[in-house]
C-alpha cells in the first residue's frame, strides 16, 4: 500500500500533464463540426487504458460517438466495480468571459482551468490513474474492474442506452463508481446518493405567416411572444409551486429522517446567496434551500426567443416564440409521463389564435442510491483517510441519467464519489477543477478497491 501511494505522489506532474493534454482536446458533444474533437478524446482514452495493458481495452463505434471499454479480471470470485465517466464536455460559450481559452488548459492558483476541467475529464481521469498507480507500483489490484467512457452525456446519452442493452454480459458488475459530481464544499467530501431527474421540452407558437408592423396590425393580430409569456406564467405559481396538474403525484415526499438530515448539514445560506449576487431567494414553501435544490422538483425556463433582439427600438409584431423549458425530477417520478402531462397542460393553455407545437428533448429518471449499500461503506472510509474527514450524504439537484439506466439494466447501484466543487463553474465560463483534489480524488479511488469487502 505504501509504494501504491508513493507512486501517486510521486508521480503528480506527470498525472497533471496527461491531464493537460485530455482537456486540450475540444469533445464538445452538441456541436456536430466538433466530431473530430470528439474522436480524439475517445482516442485518447483508449491509448490510456491500452498503457496498462488490461486484458482488453477497445473502442465500440455506435451510430453516434465511440464508447471506450477497458476490463481488467483478477479474481472471478471478487467484485466487478465498472468505473463511468463521460469525455464529452459542454460547448464553452460564452468564450469573450474566460480569462484564458477553453482549450488551452492553465493553472492558476492551483485550480487548472479548461472546459470538462471539472465535468468530466478531471474527475474520470482519477480512476485511470488510480488504477495505474497499483500496476506501475507492483501492488496486487484487489478487485475487477471495467471502464465505459461515453462521449454523449451532455446530450442525454441516446446511444449508451442500446449499447448498455445489448451488452449486458460485457458490463456485468456488482457496483458503478462514478465521479461526475461536487463534494458538499470544499475539504468537505461528500458521497452522492441522489439524483434529480430531468424533463426537457421545447415551446413552439406561431402566429401570422410572416412578422408584422406592430402599429399596422397590433390589436388586431394575437402575438405568439405574448401568448408564449401568458403559458410560461402559468406554469409556476409565484410560491414556486409548479402548476402542471399531475406533476406532483408521484413525488415521493422526503421522511422526517431525511428532513432530519439536511438539517444537519453545515450549509450557510447567506454565503450562498451573496455568492450568487442575489438580495433573496425564491422557492416552494416549506422546503429549505438544500431541499428546494436537491430533493424537490421544479420547472425554469432555459432559453426565450421571439421578435427583435438588435439595438435600439423595431416595431415589430412577431410571427413566432419559442422558449426551451426544464424540469427537474425527484423519485418516483417518471420523465416520459411528466413530458405528457407538460404536453397536455401548454396545448390547454393555447388559444386557438395561434399554434402551438410542444416537443421533448431529452430526458433521465431520477435515481437514488441505497444508503446500506455495502459499497457506499468502502467509499465513505476511503474519503475519511484521504480528505481526514467522514464523508457526508447529500443528494444533488443535477442529472446523470445513465444512473438509472444501469440500475435497471445492470441491476447495479452506483457510487457517487464526486471531486468536484459547486463552485467549479461547469457549463460556464472559467470552469475549473482544483488540482488538489484531482490528486486527492486518484488517492481516494486507489484506496476505494482496498477497502470493499
Ligand atoms: N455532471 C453533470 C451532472 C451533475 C452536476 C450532477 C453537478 C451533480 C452535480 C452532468 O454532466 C450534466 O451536466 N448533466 C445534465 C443532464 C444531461 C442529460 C444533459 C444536467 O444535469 O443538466
Ligand atoms: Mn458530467
Ligand atoms: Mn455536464
Amino acid at each position: 500500500m505504501s509504494e501504491l501511494i508513493d507512486y501517486v505522489d510521486t508521480s503528480r506532474e506527470m498525472f497533471k500533464k496527461e491531464l493537460i493534454e485530455f482537456l486540450r482536446i475540444p469533445s464538445i458533444s452538441t456541436d456536430f463540426s466538433y466530431k473530430e474533437g470528439i474522436r480524439k478524446a475517445a482516442q485518447f482514452l483508449l491509448a490510456k487504458l491500452e498503457m496498462l495493458n488490461l486484458d482488453r481495452a477497445e473502442l465500440f463505434e455506435t451510430d453516434g460517438n465511440p464508447i471506450v471499454y477497458g476490463e481488467l479480471t483478477t479474481d472471478p470470485s471478487r467484485p466487478t466495480v465498472l468505473v463511468y465517466g463521460h469525455y464529452d464536455v459542454q460547448p464553452p460559450d460564452p468564450l469573450d468571459l474566460w480569462e484564458t481559452r477553453p482549450f488551452e488548459p492553465t493553472v492558476r492558483d492551483g485550480d487548472i482551468y479548461a472546459r470538462g476541467a471539472s465535468d468530466d475529464k478531471g474527475q474520470l481521469f482519477t480512476h485511470i490513474k488510480a488504477l495505474e498507480s497499483y500496476l506501475a507500483s507492483g501492488t496486487p489490484f484487489p478487485v475487477n474492474i471495467k471502464f465505459i467512457f461515453e462521449g454523449e452525456e451532455e446530450i442525454g446519452s441516446p446511444h449508451l442506452v442500446p449499447f448498455i442493452e445489448s451488452h449486458e454480459e460485457l458490463l456485468a458488475c456488482d457496483m458503478i463508481l462514478i465521479s461526475d459530481t461536487a463534494m458538499f464544499a470544499r475539504n468537505t467530501p461528500s458521497i452522492t446518493y441522489g439524483l434529480r431527474g430531468l424533463a426537457y421540452m421545447e415551446v413552439e407558437v406561431v402566429g401570422p405567416n410572416r412578422d408584422l408592423h406592430s402599429g399596422v396590425y397590433g390589436g388586431a393580430v394575437e402575438n405568439p411572444a405574448n401568448v408564449l409569456a401568458g403559458i410560461i406564467a402559468q406554469l409556476k405559481n409565484d410560491e414556486g409551486v409548479v402548476q402542471i396538474p399531475g406533476f406532483y403525484d408521484e413525488v415521493q415526499e422526503l421522511s422526517g429522517e431525511d428532513r432530519d438530515a439536511y438539517n444537519k448539514l453545515p450549509f450557510d445560506e447567506t454565503a450562498y446567496r451573496k455568492k450568487l449576487g442575489l438580495n433573496a431567494l425564491h422557492g416552494e414553501k416549506g422546503y429549505s434551500t438544500l431541499e428546494r435544490a436537491t430533493a424537490r422538483p421544479t420547472l425554469d425556463v432555459n432559453g426565450l426567443w421571439s421578435g427583435y433582439q438588435g439595438e435600439g427600438a423595431k416595431t415589430v409584431l412577431p410571427s413566432k416564440a419559442g422558449a426551451k423549458i426544464s424540469m427537474r425530477l425527484v423519485p418516483g417520478q417518471n420523465h416520459r409521463t411528466i413530458a405528457k402531462l407538460f404536453r397536455k397542460h401548454v396545448e390547454s393553455l393555447a388559444p386557438d389564435t395561434v399554434t402551438v407545437t410542444v416537443t421533448e428533448h431529452h430526458g433521465g429518471h431520477p435515481a437514488v442510491t441505497d444508503l446500506s449499500f455495502y459499497g457506499l461503506k468502502a467509499a465513505a472510509r476511503a474519503f475519511e483517510e484521504v480528505y481526514d474527514k467522514e464523508p457526508l450524504f447529500t443528494r444533488e439537484g443535477g442529472s446523470i441519467p445513465i444512473v438509472a439506466d444501469f440500475q435497471r439494466l445492470l441491476g447495479a447501484q452506483s457510487i457517487l464519489m464526486g471531486f468536484g466543487l459547486n463552485s467549479d463553474a461547469i457549463h460556464s465560463p472559467n470552469e475549473k477543477f482544483a488540482l488538489k483534489d484531482f490528486y486527492r480524488g486518484i488517492q481516494t479511488s486507489a484506496k476505494f478497491f482496498t477497502f470493499l469487502p
